[in-house]
């Protein structure tokens, strides 16, 4: 088997009385669309924050193609794509002017750059916004210039905190199909998400996080097969799993008997 690309070994981290991971394990080998999904606040963002080099591990450690962001973070940084969760832009440049900036700091030639923005400003269907300033983008507009930013230096790992979620169905189709070019030529992705559907259409490998640490691990069918009824979908499993089955049948019956007590009609 060939070496991971991105490799988690017993990873934790505090943030003072919390602890937002707690002893996370996880491997990405190349060709791996490998999703992170798990609940609001399980540790995602930290997760991946902690493989670019924002966030320093309390202990434990995170290797990008063998180098470690808290010893090497600038070799780690060019490794990588990443797309964070609310990607900073800035606002007055237009997405053109961003992306040269970009590939400026990651010293990329202007041919290569203008190659790069006009096939996936066309893929994006973007061309005709690339010269307005960003500020008068909408949502997913930006989504799609922090993306093309990522693969500016075709790095081989693209970390992703949750891509999709403003972005319309063919964007979203489009994403899956670059990611899927991607992979297919020996790259990998780390891809967070809350989001069952998504993980289940898009990852090759899904990792179930909660409280901090990795609960299940697997293909969509091996996890399937994990709580032991193969016909269970996805949202089952992971609610099982993540423990939340009960509480989620709480919820209801409790916002039942708050609204709809009466008959409606
Ligand atoms: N900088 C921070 N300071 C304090 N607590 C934080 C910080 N970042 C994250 N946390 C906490 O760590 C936990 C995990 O957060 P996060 O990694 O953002 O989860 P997710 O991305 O899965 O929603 C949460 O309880 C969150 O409130
Ligand atoms: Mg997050």
């Amino acid at each position: 088997m060939s070496s991971p690309l991105i490799e988690a070994f017993e990873l934790t981290k505090q943030f003072g009385s919390v602890q937002a991971l707690t002893g996370l394990n996880f491997k990405v080998f190349p060709g791996e669309i490998y999703g992170l999904l798990g609940p609001n606040g399980a540790g995602k963002t930290t997760t991946i924050k902690a493989i670019i080099g924002l966030v320093d591990p309390t202990s434990g450690w995170v290797k990008v193609q063998g180098c470690d962001p808290t010893k090497n973070s600038v070799k780690v940084k060019s490794k990588i794509g990443y797309v964070a969760e609310k990607p900073i832009l800035y606002e007055s440049l237009s997405a053109r002017d961003f992306l040269e900036f970009v590939a400026s700091i990651r010293k990329i030639d202007q041919a290569s750059v203008n190659r790069v923005v006009t096939q996936l400003g066309d893929a994006f269907d973007m061309a005709e916004y690339f010269d307005a300033p960003i500020a008068t983008l909408s949502t997913g507009m930006k989504q799609k210039v922090a993306l093309i930013s990522s693969f500016v230096h075709q790095p081989p790992v693209l970390l992703l905190d949750e891509p999709l979620s403003g972005l319309d169905a063919k964007t979203s189709r489009i994403v899956k199909d670059l990611l899927l070019l991607h992979t297919q030529k020996g790259g990998a992705v780390l891809f967070s998400t809350h989001i069952m559907e998504v993980a289940e259409s898009i990852c090759t490998r899904i990792g179930i996080i909660y409280e901090g640490k990795i609960v299940a691990e697997g293909t969509l069918d091996q996890l399937k097969t994990k709580t032991g009824n193969k016909s269970e979908t996805l949202e089952e499993v992971f609610l099982k799993l993540t423990n939340e089955e009960h509480e989620v049948a709480d919820k209801t019956r409790l916002l039942g008997e708050a609204f709809f007590k009466d008959e409606v009609a």
